[in-house]
């Protein structure tokens, strides 16, 4: 399948994770209200199906670390998950925000003019483990239900990237939506992803940046636009990037986006200060043809 081309500049430096996780409720309108706030201008988040297969935006298999329920998320109807509190465990203030539908935010995204990476997700235990094939028929189920809602609402290819660790969802995506963009997700870097991402179209490799090697990093940057997640060190990010990374997804886009801003700031410092060096020093040489130094 032929990759959807675009320019390698077209998704920004700095990702905002699951909204802006470091200052509010992962995975809340509140969330991508605070990101656009402080400047963001593209966003992550996770969608997964409810019991009654509406697609609604979560991280976890279960409800326990962000909301005030219990278990899996896929054993709960959409209104009893709606029911939930998915604020209070962050800070109080943010007590009564809910666990939205994907529709609700792909209208607050289409609203606040703010670009998304729908990160489809895998229902196995970990992102690296082959799914079963009930695993896969739930994945399945999922990415062609994404399809359907995208389809419904209308989106755009120029606002939403999908992306999915899910071999199964990718599939899917690349079928049926060819003309929308999709990332290949891994935790270490496989030893097949250049063929699994030139097979499907995929526009960039997205991997666990304390996975990967500076060399492996090198090397497959010359394949293919690669975005590291999560970033929440500002020299780490800084670094991913002078090694070739496109961009990071970071709990933390205003720290981030400001050390990187510092960072090209000094770069073009020491290059303005080289170049007046330089000048320098030809300006002497020219000065000493004309000028024999001055001996004793
Ligand atoms: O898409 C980047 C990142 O969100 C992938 O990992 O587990 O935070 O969804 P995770
Ligand atoms: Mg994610």
């Amino acid at each position: 399948m032929s990759s959807v081309s675009i320019p390698r500049d077209a998704l920004p430096k700095v990702i905002g994770h699951r909204g802006a996780r470091g200052l509010a409720p992962e995975n809340t309108l509140a969330s991508i209200r605070t990101a656009k706030g402080i400047g963001c201008s593209w966003v992550e988040v996770d969608v997964m199906l409810t019991k009654d297969k509406v697609p609604v935006i979560h991280h976890d298999n279960t409800l326990d670390r962000c909301t005030n329920g219990r278990g899996n998320l896929w054993e709960f109807t959409v209104e009893e998950v709606e029911a939930l509190d998915a604020g209070t465990h962050f800070n109080a203030s943010f007590a009564g925000e809910r666990i939205p539908r994907l529709t609700a935010l792909l209208e607050c995204c289409h609203n606040l003019s703010l670009g998304l990476n729908l990160e489809v997700k895998h229902l196995t235990v970990s992102a690296e483990h082959e799914p079963t094939p009930e695993e896969a028929a739930m994945e399945e189920e999922l990415a062609n239900v994404v399809c359907d809602t995208i389809e419904q609402c209308n989106v755009t290819p120029d606002e939403l990237v999908f992306s999915s660790f899910s071999r199964v969802c990718i599939a899917v995506l690349r079928r049926r939506l060819p003309h929308f963009r999709c990332a290949f997700l891994v935790e270490h870097i496989p030893t097949d992803w250049a063929e699994f991402v030139d097979e499907h179209g995929c526009i960039s490799l997205n991997f666990n940046h304390a996975m990967a090697s500076r060399e492996q990093i090198v090397e497959c940057e010359k394949k293919m636009p690669l975005f590291s997640y999560t970033v929440n060190d500002s020299a780490r990010a800084v670094e991913l990037l002078s090694w070739g990374v496109s961009g990071v997804f970071t709990d933390f886009p205003h720290e981030i986006e400001s050390a990187i801003f510092t960072a090209s700031q000094q770069d073009r410092d020491a290059e303005e200060q080289d170049v007046g060096r330089e000048t320098f020093i030809a300006r002497e040489r020219r000065l000493s043809d004309i000028v024999p130094p001055v001996v004793g």
